[in-house]
């Protein structure tokens, strides 16, 4: 399959083409076709256990440019509006969470594992983030202006320059070591509360569709990181995705000087984000215990803001004032998160470079 990807497969966003028509879903790529087909290669291999809680692939249709594949409606209310229409409450939104979580921990992250490549999380998160950056630049001046700032202040605080600590990362052996992935296994990497749906009824026993798996890691392999999964989660629970997404944080830019604030109106949806992110941390040290994941919490610390820094370019698809604003402010939330998941290593860093 290899030969039919396309040069931007994976660095660039993509805009979305989703029909439906009696009771048939039609998710379809012209850009981004190899990624498509990875998705219907991986949700047709499923194993049994795991199958229902995945679409159904039911044909494929391919084309010298484009590729698409059919798969059952679902009526089922997308978990991100329901956590935006202020639907569920947080012990509501925690059980659910915590049912699709116990799912993935026991059917999915256990299975296919082999050990980590040494060069994974230098292409999957590091050399990631560039190349999306590097292929975005140009498409809004406003991100690359920050982009290509070496600091940022940041509601009043300086925060140094992503892709300046991503190449700080990248040389440093001891931190890389400790950031490697235990192990490898199937995973389903977009877990993002709108690639959920969520059946009505009692949330204890019921049930749920994980939409658009990735199907294959940035770097083409098909195991992944499971902490990749919860990273995600956390893109929302901890930096408000959901709420970003929908235009309810506000963001200033003067010069390299960033203000974001939250809309009020959505300081209840982001008070149930704030009880799902206290809850996923609670569970994560006994989950992470039975993978052998000692390093798990630095790992997250740094998988969380690199997601959101290679997301932020990837939103202008196409480049609207909306989804600029999305850009700026994910890579703003990226860039303080960053920040933060390196201060400890910045001593060290700056000992290194006067000798
Ligand atoms: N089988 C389905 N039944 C009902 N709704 C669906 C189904 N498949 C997709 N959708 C709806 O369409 C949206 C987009 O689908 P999907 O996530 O697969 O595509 P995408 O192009 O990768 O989107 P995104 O860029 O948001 O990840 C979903 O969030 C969901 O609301
Ligand atoms: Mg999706």
């Amino acid at each position: 399959m290899e030969e039919h990807r396309d040069p931007g497969d994976g660095d660039r966003g993509v805009v979305r083409d989703i029909r439906c028509a009696g009771g048939i879903v039609t998710k379809r790529a012209t850009v981004g076709r190899a990624k498509l087909l990875d998705e219907v290669a991986w949700l047709s291999r499923l194993p049994a256990d795991v199958r229902g809680y995945f679409p159904r692939v039911l044909a494929t249709r391919l084309g010298p440019t484009w590729a698409e594949y059919d798969m059952p409606y679902s009526p089922w209310p997308n978990l991100a509006q329901l956590l935006l229409d202020g639907q569920l409450s947080a012990d509501d939104a925690t059980t659910a969470v915590e049912r699709i979580l116990c799912m993935a921990f026991d059917r999915m992250y256990r299975r296919n594992t082999r050990p980590t490549p040494e060069c994974f999380f230098r292409r999957n998160y590091l050399e990631k983030v560039e190349r999306r950056m590097t292929v975005a630049e140009g498409a809004s001046p406003r991100l690359d202006h920050l982009v290509r700032a070496p600091t940022l202040i940041v509601n009043g605080r300086t925060v140094d320059s992503p892709l300046r600590l991503i190449r700080r990362i990248s040389t440093d052996e001891q931190l890389l070591g400790r950031l490697a992935a235990p192990r490898l296994g199937m995973v389903h990497g977009d877990l993002k509360f709108d690639n959920i749906l969520l059946a009505p009824g009692p949330l204890e026993a019921s049930s749920f569709l994980l939409l658009d798996p990735r199907g294959a890691t940035f770097a083409g392999g098909a195991e992944g990181d499971y902490l990749d999964d919860i990273a995600k989660l956390r893109t929302s629970t901890l930096a408000l995705y959901d709420l970003v997404r929908t235009g309810r944080m506000v963001v200033q830019v003067r010069g390299t000087r960033i203000s974001t604030a939250l809309d009020q109106a959505a300081s209840p949806t982001a008070g149930v984000f704030a009880a799902l992110d206290t809850a996923l941390m609670g569970w994560m040290p006994a989950w992470a215990a039975a993978r052998n994941d000692p390093q798990w919490r630095l790992r997250l610390s740094f998988l969380t803001p690199l997601l959101l820094l290679a997301n932020a370019p990837f939103q202008l698809a196409p480049v609207t004032e909306q989804t600029e604003t999305v850009a700026l402010a994910l890579f703003t939330a990226g860039a303080q998160q960053l920040q933060a998941a390196t201060d400890p290593w910045s001593r060290g860093w700056q000992r290194a470079s006067s000798n």
